[in-house]
């Protein structure tokens, strides 16, 4: 492994998984397992073993997006990943692609994207929020994703580059949609994440007055399905709404 670079350290413990996103480096990890020697890391590669000062073994690994959405640091509700599939399927978004995207939020859907996409340029109005995404980005490897502290509605006039998807998880997207299409590429998507349908019937508005194409607001459920002896059914537990998204096209 190399210095700085993202790992996950994964141990059982009375039959329950214990997990830790570290980042490798010459010093200490003090752990409820005992204490891990980071610089050790430096020697050994993915599927090798750690072992802490009280003998506790952990796997190294390579974190995923799974795990920093676990196990990132939350400022606020991110988007699930149900919804983030979604996006990605229907904006075919592809290692070529340059996007924007906001409120960055904890960052969550920014990495998931900063993993597909070539450059993810993402806006938070929050400085502190923003310092926490960095954080998160950071601890995920990601060099490629960008976070700027600035309110989107201001800032989307101050670009001068041109994007393929231009993601808009804010209460207040209904303002940015008309100088999307200044930043969006022929072709381009825009993708607004709205919790109610009233913002998503305001958005809906907006993108007829611009005059988008391909309009589409979908609402994504997903049912968990629980295996037991006494049969297999989808989980009782309640669907939870999560948002409505909407999908148009320059
Ligand atoms: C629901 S959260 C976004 C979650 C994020 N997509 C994620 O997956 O982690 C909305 C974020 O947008 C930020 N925000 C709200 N209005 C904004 C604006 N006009 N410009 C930039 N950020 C904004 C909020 O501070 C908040 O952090």
């Amino acid at each position: 492994m190399r210095s700085g670079e993202a790992v996950l350290l994964r141990t059982t413990n009375k039959g329950k998984l214990r997990e830790f996103i570290i980042t490798v480096a010459e010093e200490k990890f003090h752990s409820y397992f005992g204490i891990i020697d980071l610089g050790e890391l430096l020697q050994k590669e993915v599927g090798n073993t750690i072992t802490s000062h009280m003998g506790q073994v952990f796997v190294i690994q390579k974190p995923r997006m799974p795990d920093m959405f676990k196990y990132a640091r939350r400022t606020g509700a991110p988007m699930m990943p149900k919804d983030i599939g979604l996006i990605i399927a229907y904006t075919g978004l592809n290692k070529q692609d340059f996007v924007l995207d906001a409120g960055t939020g904890s960052g969550i859907l920014a990495m998931y994207l900063g993993f597909i996409a070539k450059r993810v340029l993402s806006y938070e109005i929050r400085d502190d929020f923003a310092t926490v995404a960095r954080r998160n980005i950071e601890r995920a490897g990601l060099d490629n994703v960008e976070v700027r502290c600035g309110n989107i509605v201001d800032e989307i006039v101050t670009l001068d580059e041109k994007f393929d998807v231009v993601t808009l998880d804010t209460i207040d997207a209904k303002d940015v949609i008309r100088n999307v299409k200044n930043v969006l590429c022929p072709g381009g998507f825009v993708v607004t994440y709205s919790p109610f349908f009233e913002q998503a019937k305001d958005i809906r508005v907006k993108i007829e007055e611009v005059g988008f194409v391909d309009v589409t607001t979908i609402e994504c459920i997903e049912r968990e399905i629980l295996f037991s002896d006494r049969g297999t059914r989808p989980s009782t537990a309640r669907v939870g709404h999560t948002g409505f998204i909407t999908i148009a096209r320059m």
